[in-house]
């Protein structure tokens, strides 16, 4: 179903237009924005716990045509002392842009460079679009061969297979809402990842996207193709750039199920990898809907290389943290036209909060890597990834609460402060939880920023004004007095960071005390909340007339699995 937004009323008001097709309502009535979001999720399902790897820095482009040159990336990164937790590879690796292929020339060994990259403690993704090469010999290509077989491809009105357009030339689509398509889907990864076993896939393409209006035959008339209203779509069709709507799912038409495509397809790729690799799965989808969150992240589509867009993701990833899907970030230091050091430092500085951290670039463009700029560049770039890691324990927390409670990771202020009028538009500073305030720099040339500080003490690791200064080198992050914040040292991977020592950063309030909390277990395992296989500890700490002291802990260990380090944390006070 689509909807579309026809105006906004001088009164508190808003009229919707459907297309057609079934139209759920519900009204939740909160009081508070929270729980709101609480009730949402109630009923379109909790996010899913991610692997706490994925967490790490990832680093992607479309343009790593061989495996020597992914290699030699990781290679540079890590020469460069920059933390890098997950290599990744677009289309390039696929033998003639086939998923579930890879080229025999330039990715001969791609086997053993994942192999190498887990012997380093990193992991490995690669992309996969859901559009299946149908043009290929027969015999030469067995995804389609047996997908034919199996019969799991979406049809046009006549019942024979829709033949669409993506990279590889003419393709056919998986229809993930028949069940018989997931079991192939799975078979399909399955076998590929006894070759190359990556840690997680990236679904991309999945509205889904075709170069060609509908279908290669186009599409019938029909009331389905066309009718009575159509909002603004691109190209002016509802089949432009995507299938027929006349397209015949198991389910439904493609009329009623277009918007859940990429659901379909999160949902049968995430089960693939936990039946496959019997560990949390990873997914990455371009395409989202209600209820995605459970299975999957989500990153913002192919965003420019420019300051606006830098400004923009800002609001883009908080409505997904409101919308169920807070493993959520976008392509740091743009996708689209060539980057400038600047604005790839600022942007690697907000690429460090975003809940989901991937530096991703397009093919065209000038490289993006953090090691091509200049020292000063890549030593702000290597501050904030730092900063990252190092609060890489408190963000794992934040996302066992989303897990568990709905809480929202990113923040907008106006949930954590729904009754100061001042934070209901301020879309260019967000909060990890209700703790940390982060005040990034998003416009050229800038040396400082006027930042907005809620009511009540907030520490800065390096002032407290509200002109905060920030030169090239700084995001300004406050925490809020009240909070301890679990941190732990930084490593060029989150393996070697797990390995390293706690401390606690602690923000007393004006009355002299301070809580905090963090969900540790071993960070790949399936279900550990829900089997009680993890470690919940919480801190408190207060003030004895001048002198400061330190904690209770609470320790609420489970199933016997201790924390892994030697449970002493080291403490910073905020000053
Ligand atoms: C799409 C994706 C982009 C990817 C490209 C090639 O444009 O959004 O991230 O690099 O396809 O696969």
């Amino acid at each position: 179903m689509f909807l579309s937004l026809l105006s906004i009323h001088p009164t508190p008001a808003l009229t919707w237009v459907a297309i057609g097709g079934i139209l759920d309502l519900y009204v939740f009535l909160g009081p508070d924005p929270q729980s709101v979001i609480r009730q949402y999720l109630q009923v379109i399902g909790y996010p899913m716990m991610p692997p706490y790897w994925s967490l790490g820095f990832h680093l992607c482009r479309w343009g790593y045509t061989t495996t020597l040159t992914t290699r030699h990336v990781a290679q540079r990164m890590h020469n460069a002392t920059f933390p890098l937790d997950v290599q990744w590879n677009d289309l390039d690796y696929a033998n003639k842009d086939r998923v579930f292929t890879f080229d025999p020339w330039r990715f001969g060994d791609l086997p053993e460079m994942v192999e190498d990259f887990h012997e380093r403690g990193m992991k490995y993704i690669l992309i996969l679009d859901p559009g299946i090469s149908s043009s290929s010999p027969p015999g030469t290509y067995s995804p389609f061969d047996e997908g034919l077989k199996r019969d799991v491809f979406i049809k046009n009105a006549t019942g024979h297979i829709l033949i669409g357009k993506v990279w590889p030339g003419q393709t056919a689509f998986p229809d993930f809402t028949n069940p018989e398509t997931r079991r192939w889907w799975e078979d399909c990864i399955r076998d590929f990842h006894s070759k190359v076993p990556v840690d997680g896939l990236w679904i991309d393409m999945n509205e889904p996207a075709s170069f060609v209006q509908g279908s290669a035959e186009g599409c019938p008339a029909s009331d389905l193709e066309n009718p009575p209203y159509t909002p603004k779509v691109v190209g002016g069709q509802l089949s432009s750039g995507t299938l027929c709507m006349s397209a015949q799912q198991k389910l439904s038409t493609h009329y009623d199920l277009h918007n859940m495509y990429g659901l379909t397809e999160a949902y049968a790729t995430h089960s693939a990898l936990m039946n496959i690799r019997g560990q949390r799965p990873f997914v990455l989808s371009r395409s989202s809907f209600p209820g995605i969150g459970r299975f999957s992240g989500v990153w913002t589509g192919d965003v420019g290389s420019d300051w606006e867009q830098l400004r923009y993701s800002i609001p883009a990833v908080l409505q997904f943290g409101l919308f169920g899907v807070p493993l959520v970030g976008a392509d740091v230091c743009g996708f689209g036209g060539n980057t400038t050091e600047e604005l790839c430092v600022r942007w690697m500085q907000l690429g460090a909060f975003y809940p989901f951290m991937r530096n991703h670039n397009d093919k065209p463009n000038a490289p993006q890597e953090p090691y091509v700029f200049g020292q000063k560049a890549q030593a702000a770039m290597r501050s904030a990834l730092n900063l990252r890691y190092s609060l890489l324990p408190f963000l794992y927390t934040l996302f066992h609460h989303a897990h568990t409670s709905a809480a929202t990771v990113a923040r907008p202020l106006f949930m954590e402060f729904p009754t100061d009028d001042n934070c209901q538009a301020v879309d260019r500073q967000f909060l990890w939880g209700s703790s940390l305030l982060i005040s990034p720099v998003l416009e050229q040339g800038a040396v400082e920023l006027a930042a907005y500080l809620p009511s009540g003490t907030w520490y800065s690791l390096k002032g407290r004004y509200s002109l905060l200064p920030a030169p090239l080198d700084t995001i300004n992050v406050h925490v809020r007095e009240g909070h301890i914040i679990p941190q732990q040292e930084p490593a060029l991977t989150t393996v070697a960071s797990r390995r390293k020592p706690f401390f606690l950063t602690v923000a007393l309030s004006a009355g002299g005390w301070a809580w905090g909390d963090l969900f540790w277990d071993d960070g790949d395992k399936l279900h550990t909340f829900e089997t009680g296989h993890y470690c919940y500890v919480t801190f408190t700490a207060g003030q004895v007339g001048k002198r400061r002291v330190t904690f209770a802990f609470t320790v609420l260990t489970v199933s016997g699995l201790a924390l892994p380090m030697s449970e002493v944390f080291s403490v910073q006070w905020a000053l």
